[in-house]
C-alpha cells in the first residue's frame, strides 16, 4: 500500500489473509504503524521509503496494490510517474483497487481529482474495470469517493 499512514488498510488486508506491505515515506507514520500493529494478525511490514524510490526488486512483485489517498498526497504534476509506478508494481494481470478522492476544492494536499482526470491517466495502461462514486465512504466524504478497480494487461 502506497502511502500507507497508520498502516489501518494494511492491518486489514492482513487480517483478511493477504500478505500486505505498507510503505510510507514519514518516520512517525511507519513508527506509529508499528506501534499500532503490535499483536495485529496475519502477514504485513511497513517500510519507510519514498514510493517513488523502492528498489527494483519490489517491481512486477504484488497481485494487488491498494490507493486510498496517496494518489491525492502527491504533487499532480507527479500523477504520470505515479501511474508508471503502479504499472512497474504490479504482476502481469495484476489489480490497482481503491479510492480516488473528487473533493473539487482548490488547492491540497489533498489535491482534488476527477473521474475524468483518473480515466486519462490510468486508461492508456490498465484495463479500467470500474470506476464509480461508492457509497460506502464515510460521511464526510460521502459521494465523493471514486471506487477504482483497474487492471495490469
Ligand atoms: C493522506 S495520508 C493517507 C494515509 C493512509 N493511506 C490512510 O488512509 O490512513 C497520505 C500518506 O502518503 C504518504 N506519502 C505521500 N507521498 C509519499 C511518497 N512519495 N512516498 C511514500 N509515502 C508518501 C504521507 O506520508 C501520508 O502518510
Amino acid at each position: 500500500m502506497p502511502g500507507c499512514g497508520y498502516g489501518h488498510d494494511v492491518r486489514e488486508f492482513a487480517a483478511a489473509g493477504f500478505e500486505a506491505v505498507g510503505v510510507d515515506f514519514a518516520p512517525l507514520a511507519v513508527e506509529r504503524a508499528n506501534e499500532q500493529s503490535k499483536g495485529a494478525p496475519g502477514k504485513f511490514e511497513f517500510r519507510q521509503a519514498d514510493i517513488f524510490e523502492l528498489p527494483n526488486t519490489e517491481r512486477g512483485r504484488f497481485d494487488y496494490l491498494y490507493e486510498y489517498t496517496c494518489f491525492v498526497a502527491i504533487e499532480p504534476r507527479r500523477r504520470p510517474e505515479y501511474v508508471q509506478l503502479a504499472l512497474e508494481l504490479l504482476k502481469p494481470g495484476g489489480m490497482l483497487i481503491g479510492c480516488f478522492y473528487n473533493h473539487g476544492r482548490e488547492g491540497g494536499p489533498p489535491f482534488d481529482v476527477t473521474r475524468e482526470q483518473v480515466l486519462e491517466l490510468y486508461r492508456p495502461h490498465f484495463e479500467i474495470r470500474k470506476l464509480e462514486i461508492t457509497p460506502h465512504s464515510v460521511e464526510r466524504r460521502s459521494g465523493h469517493e471514486l471506487w477504482a478497480e483497474f487492471v495490469r494487461p
